[in-house]
């Protein structure tokens, strides 16, 4: 980890790098109750995109928002969108996201019998694309659709499930997608079990952003307002 860590920091001061703080939060973690009104709170906090996990029971046993919760949510907000689809069948399901205002659509690789082509087609419908990257699963397995990725969602939990324990032996490929970033130009996301003690290591090593769930935003005394300005100023 120490050569990754001076190496990174070597990249970071010649070329400056400061990529601004992306903060997500996890909308299958909000109070369904209040919709409308958590997604007015989270927007007024200053997040940056709302992150929307689609389920199927099938490829993760858990189900969590629909299209009508996504379609609620972009009608809510001037914010970007993202989807991360956790399904056996994204030919089937981004189909019904592009009819959708969200700005970014994440498959699973695993799951799409052509990544590639279905990535394309994502793109020429005019979204930006992401993949996401299981804990188990390493970079080399999808090196190829690495230059079509506006984003890479790197995954530090098994997905499925929200209120997991964080996987620290992912680390090491979390460093070696920021030394990929600079060659190819994706954002690097974060998501799972994400605390803002991580925010602040993986931040200051290249990381764009990080899907905020109940490690650091939900279910907690304060305000989502006061909660965001917090980790804002730890990471200035
Ligand atoms: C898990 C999801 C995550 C999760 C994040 O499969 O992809 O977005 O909701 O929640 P925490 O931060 O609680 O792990
Ligand atoms: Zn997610």
């Amino acid at each position: 980890m120490r050569d990754y860590h001076d190496k990174i920091i070597t990249i970071k001061r010649k070329y400056n790098m400061n990529q601004p703080l992306l903060l997500c939060p996890s909308m299958m973690c909000i109070d369904c109750d209040f919709l409308k009104d958590e997604i007015i709170q989270l927007d007024q906090a200053g997040i940056d995109i709302f992150h929307c996990d689609i389920m199927d029971g099938n490829y993760v046993k858990n189900m969590a928002l629909s299209p009508n919760d996504v379609r609620s949510i972009c009608k809510n907000t001037k914010k970007p969108v993202d989807v991360h689809l956790m399904v056996s069948n994204p030919e089937v399901v981004s189909e019904l996201y592009l009819k959708t205002d969200v700005s970014i659509i994440y498959i699973h690789p695993d799951t799409a019998e052509f990544p590639d082509k279905l990535l394309l087609k994502i793109k020429t419908a005019g979204k930006k694309v992401g993949i996401a990257i299981n804990p188990q699963d390493s970079i080399l397995k999808f090196a190829k659709l690495i230059p079509l990725c506006d984003y890479i969602l790197v995954m530090t939990v098994n997905p499925g499930f929200a209120g997991q324990k964080y996987l620290e032996w992912v680390e090491p490929k979390i460093m070696e997608l920021i030394l990929l970033k600079n060659e190819n130009n994706f954002k690097l996301i974060v998501d799972g079990a994400c605390s803002p003690s991580i925010i602040k290591k993986l931040y200051h090593l290249g990381v764009d952003g990080f899907v905020v769930g109940t490690s650091a935003l939900f279910n907690k005394n304060e305000s989502y307002d006061t909660i965001i300005k917090q980790i804002r100023d730890e990471n200035k």
